[in-house]
């Protein structure tokens, strides 16, 4: 039976590589992305073509010749402290060229799409958990950036008959359970590799702040692992596959996990007490961001299986231990 074909955007990089692996079974796939990021060790045989999204006639072409039934785009920037100081970088990057990308959809006739959104385009939220329909107010380019996408995906389905899922990642984390695959971002700036890599290297952690409205006084953030974001770009093909035409879900575990609870968490599952200690606030970090994952799970069916903290800090420190230079061994 032949499998329906897919063009994966940043499908080298971390969530995309996790996620083109487990969708390989099910999907014939080609993986659109410049490299600059990503680690083709990350995606073993299958096939990537080098291409920035700013070539927009090269997209247009290989759009056509290829014809994809989906696209599932993750190409983007990702750092929101750069995209404050460099918004250009961003506005150009990830709208622009995900503006070329649908554009060449729509030529080439591909109307499914599932999109790599952000619990960003939320900013400091109201409430918590944080539901989907609650207020869209990014605090930076980064956020900015993945809600101009969003808007574009909304008017580009009523003018076009493109479908697609949005899904707002909250923090992802984590790597394959046996250590094999995992986070390898450069510069990395997630808290749980830049703390694995300090203690493993045996220096000094700096927790940002102590002072936070939260249970110990450090923030709270949801962690999703990487193999149930994997597993949610399944349910979303599925589910645009079998007629959704567009929805917008958040992606987390609905717990939170606070900074002190992951070094004490690592600490149990090395065994050793790691060296850290509280330094100042960082500007604009709120106290505590939580997913809500009802409508998710009603809607898709989908539930993390894999985001406890045990498993997020004891496989990606298997990631870590034994990868020391990340993909290049
Ligand atoms: N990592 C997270 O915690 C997180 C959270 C929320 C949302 N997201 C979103 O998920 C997606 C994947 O994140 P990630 O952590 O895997 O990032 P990543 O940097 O590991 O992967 C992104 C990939 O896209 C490629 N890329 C970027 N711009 C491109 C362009 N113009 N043309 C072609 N390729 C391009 C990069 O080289 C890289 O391989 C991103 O869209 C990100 O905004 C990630």
């Amino acid at each position: 039976m032949t499998k329906p074909k897919l063009l994966v955007t940043g499908g080298t990089g971390y969530v995309g590589s996790f996620t083109v692996r487990a969708l390989q079974d099910k999907y014939e796939i080609l993986i659109v992305d410049n490299l600059l990021y990503g680690h083709e060790d990350a995606v073993p045989n299958i096939k990537v073509v080098k291409l920035d999204l700013s070539n927009g006639p090269r997209l247009k072409e290989l759009m056509a010749e290829y014809k994809p039934e989906a696209v599932v785009h993750f190409a983007a920037y990702i750092q929101a402290g750069e995209s404050v100081t460099n918004p250009t970088k961003y506005f150009v990057n990830n709208v622009s060229g995900s503006l070329n990308l649908l554009n060449a959809m729509v030529e080439a006739g591909v109307k499914k799409m599932v999109f790599s959104s952000s619990a960003a385009v939320y900013g400091n939220p109201e409430n918590l958990p944080i539901k989907e329909n609650q207020t869209k107010n990014p605090i930076n380019p980064y956020g900015d950036s993945k809600l101009m996408i969003e808007m574009m995906l909304k008017r580009y389905h009523m003018a076009y008959g493109l479908n697609y899922v949005a899904l707002r990642y909250f923090n992802a984390c984590g790597a394959e359970l046996d250590g094999s695959f995992g986070e390898d971002h450069r510069p990395e700036t997630h808290i749980i590799p830049l703390l694995i890599r300090a203690y493993l290297k045996g220096e000094e952690f700096i927790i940002f702040g102590n002072d936070y409205k939260t249970k110990d006084g450090t923030c709270v953030r949801d962690y999703v692992h990487v193999l149930d974001l994997a597993d949610v770009h399944k349910a979303a093909l599925t589910a645009l596959f079998d007629g959704l035409t567009t929805a917008e879900f958040n992606c987390g575990s609905g717990v939170g996990f606070s900074n002190l609870e992951i070094v004490k968490s690592l600490e149990a599952v090395t065994g050793q007490p790691a060296v850290y200690k509280f330094g100042s606030r960082r500007p604009g970090d709120p106290d505590k961001l939580v997913a809500g994952v009802d409508k998710i799970k009603d809607q898709l069916g989908w539930q993390a299986k894999y985001s406890d903290i045990k498993t997020i800090t004891s496989s990606a420190f298997k990631w870590h231990k034994n990868h020391p230079l990340g993909y290049n061994k």
